[in-house]
Order: structure tokens, then sequence, then C-alpha cells
């Protein structure tokens, strides 16, 4: 599947939701995160985001490699909800990303 990495964390800019065709793109607390099975690898969100913070699993960069956890984390209590708008957002992230210091400029 496809992630979010650190670059979305208190930007949220949201274009990306509007490209998924299964609505898999779920808005927690700080960032969004793709749920990993629902992602059907179409691509679509990864150009569009302004701040490059998405990226296929394998092309994440090292530095931000524990988002791939993140993605899948968020996820726990969740599950496959099956579909982001119905869900809305959730006050919840995963450990080290409610910790990281404030992000946005
Ligand atoms: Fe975040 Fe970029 Fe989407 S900032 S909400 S991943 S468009
Ligand atoms: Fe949706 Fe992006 Fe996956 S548009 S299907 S989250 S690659």
């Amino acid at each position: 599947p496809y992630i979010i990495a650190e670059p979305c964390v208190d930007v949220k800019d949201k274009a990306c939701i509007e490209e998924c065709p299964v609505d898999c793109i779920y808005e927690g607390g700080r960032m969004l995160y793709i749920q990993p099975d629902e992602c059907v690898d179409c691509g679509a969100c990864e150009p569009v985001c302004p701040v490059e913070a998405i990226f296929y699993e394998d092309d994440t960069p090292d530095q931000w490699s524990g988002y791939i956890n993140a993605n899948v984390d968020f996820f726990d209590e969740l599950g496959s909800p099956g579909g982001a708008a119905k869900v809305g957002k959730v006050d919840f992230d995963p450990a080290f990303i409610k910790a990281l210091p404030p992000m946005a400029e």
C-alpha cells in the first residue's frame, strides 16, 4: 500500500482524500492515514499532496520508515471500516506521532 509520512503532520491539506477511489484515507488527530488493507495501490493520491507526504510503502525515505507502522497502528482499533467519509475525524494518533513537537509553520 501507499503510506502517509511526516510532512502531513499538522498540515492535513486533504487534497488526497478527493482522489482516492476507495475512500481509504482516514483523518486522525494530527495527520491522515491510509488503511493498508483497503488501499488498492492506485497511486492517485501521491502526486496531489502539496507537501509530498505520500509514498509507495517500499519507497518511503529511511528517516520516515516509522510511518509505515503508524499507518498500520492507527487502524488497530478502527479495523477496516470500508470508507473514511462515514467514519469522520478520529481523535487519535499512534504514540510517537502524538509525541512529536508541533510541525506547522
Ligand atoms: Fe496530508 Fe498531503 Fe493528504 S498533507 S492530508 S497527505 S494531501
Ligand atoms: Fe487511495 Fe492512494 Fe491507495 S488514492 S487507493 S490511498 S494509493
